[in-house]
């Protein structure tokens, strides 16, 4: 006999370990620099309507499956088949979505061991640990494999203690922190010259942007955002009982998101432009604003460098938030394809989670030693080319292959009255029609 399956014990745990998920690196980072070089509000705004007009629907596709089947997305998808052939599809994308999220978290892991790297940081240098601190922050393989192993290892922590005790507690207690100590950050760096510079470049539109090129951006980052197309939030779904009501919990998942991603940007704009006045390069040689690593780990750090005292628990709490945002997403990626060996393979969980855990590790083990050639081409599979067209199957799913009335009365379970609601008239066809359109033609822009 398998042990019974996990449920989340109220429709606030499901809240924080959603919101978990979809809150991470993606919104802190990804988000904020994405705005920056993107004609700042002209990119919030776009990426808003299309969080709203296709994420949104998306993540409802993943919810509702995922609450009907009760299971991992390869027995959910094959369950709501209704022929040999959509059977076969079924588990096709059911295992692309385990592949694909297990290679997010390869990479993920990687980054944020350099998160946890750089919090661990100012404690050496607080000791005088000289030679410490060049290792922590020097991007040498023996410290990425180290913090990785490190991130990873808490990352199996937490899932090997099960939905209730693992996810949902853990996701309850970070996600409040993680909102205080950003708040706390903003609150610090608007108070520093030249933070108000940035935050004109982060809010004023320049609509001069706008462009197909800046539409596959927001969408790209608001899938990867949402955590959608790998599965994640259809097992999160798949523990969630059915008494709450799934267009609310999911509206209310990508509202947090979009608020967190927005509010971040508001410390990382700032910020930047604080460093700048403190006589750190912000732009690089090409006149573009610095992004991606090097913002996170020099720009920044070079800015609480010159922060004196204050900047050593400025830095603390900034890699803190990091670290936390990471963690909440981190753990569901790993219940994916640890969901799938319980349920398909019979593994009890304690096991399958080292289990998994270690092969993901392999994984990250093997692009960190080949980081030039490797990083960049993993997160380019599984986010510009998994993500979306594993997004495309599921809507597929959810609105040709299903049984309409089951996916109506998945959707009526918690919510009555329902059938009023503008999403009752509207959702069913959209997630049918236009959100595959809508998808497919942003994905064939990108490739051609
Ligand atoms: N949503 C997470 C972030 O923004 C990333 C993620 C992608 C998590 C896919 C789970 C699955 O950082």
């Amino acid at each position: 006999m398998s042990a019974p399956r996990g449920q989340f014990s109220s429709n606030i745990g499901f809240l924080m370990a959603a919101a978990g998920s979809a809150v991470g690196l993606g919104n802190i980072w990804g988000f904020p620099t994405k705005a920056a070089s993107n004609g700042g509000a002209a990119f919030v705004v776009v990426y808003l309507i299309l969080a709203f007009l296709l994420a949104y629907p998306a993540l409802m596709a993943e919810l509702t499956i995922g609450r009907h089947a009760r299971r991992n997305m390869v027995q959910a998808l094959r369950g709501i088949s209704t022929g040999p052939i959509t059977r076969f599809f079924g588990s096709l994308a059911g295992f692309g979505g385990i592949l694909v999220a297990s290679l997010i978290l390869s990479f993920y892991a990687i980054v944020a061991g350099w998160m946890v790297a750089h919090l661990v940081e100012p404690f050496a240098g607080l000791f005088g640990a000289s030679g410490a601190v060049e290792w922590l922050t020097g991007n040498s393989v023996g410290r990425n494999l180290t913090f990785t192993a490190i991130f990873s290892g808490m990352t199996m922590l937490i899932i090997a203690a099960g939905v209730e005790k693992g996810i949902e507690r853990w996701s309850t207690l970070l996600m409040p922190s993680l909102i205080i100590l950003l708040l706390l950050l903003i609150v610090y760096v608007l108070t520093q010259p030249g933070a108000m510079t940035g935050l004109e470049v982060y809010l004023m539109p320049d609509f001069s942007h706008l462009s197909p090129k800046l539409l596959i951006a927001a969408m790209g980052q608001a899938f990867f955002s949402l955590s959608l197309g790998v599965g994640t939030m259809l097992i999160y779904g798949s523990y969630l009982s059915q008494q709450e009501s799934l267009p609310r919990l999911g509206a209310l998942v990508t509202l947090i998101d979009v608020g967190i991603a927005f509010t971040a940007g508001l410390l990382i704009l700032p910020a930047m432009y604080v460093a700048q006045e403190a006589g750190t390069q912000i732009f690089s040689a090409g006149g573009e604003l610095i992004a991606g690593p090097d913002l996170i780990l020099q720009v920044l750090p070079a800015l609480f460098d010159t922060m004196g005292t204050a900047g050593l628990f400025v830095a603390i709490a900034f890699f803190a938030l990091m670290v936390i945002a990471s963690l909440t997403s981190s753990i569901s990626m790993l219940e994916v394809p640890v969901a799938f060996s319980i349920e398909n393979l019979g593994v009890p969980r304690r096991l399958a989670t080292p289990l998994v855990g270690l092969v993901i590790f392999a994984i990250s083990s093997a692009i960190i030693v080949n980081f030039d050639s490797l990083f960049g081409l993993v997160v380019s599979i599984s986010t510009e080319y998994g993500q979306p067209l594993l997004g495309v199957a599921l809507c597929i799913f959810a609105g040709w292959i299903w049984r309409r009335d089951q996916l109506l009365a998945e959707l009526q379970k918690g919510h009555p009255g329902i059938e009023n609601s503008l999403f009752w008239k509207i959702w069913p066809w959209y997630v049918r029609i236009v959100c595959p359109l809508l998808i497919l033609t942003a994905f064939a822009q990108s490739v051609i």
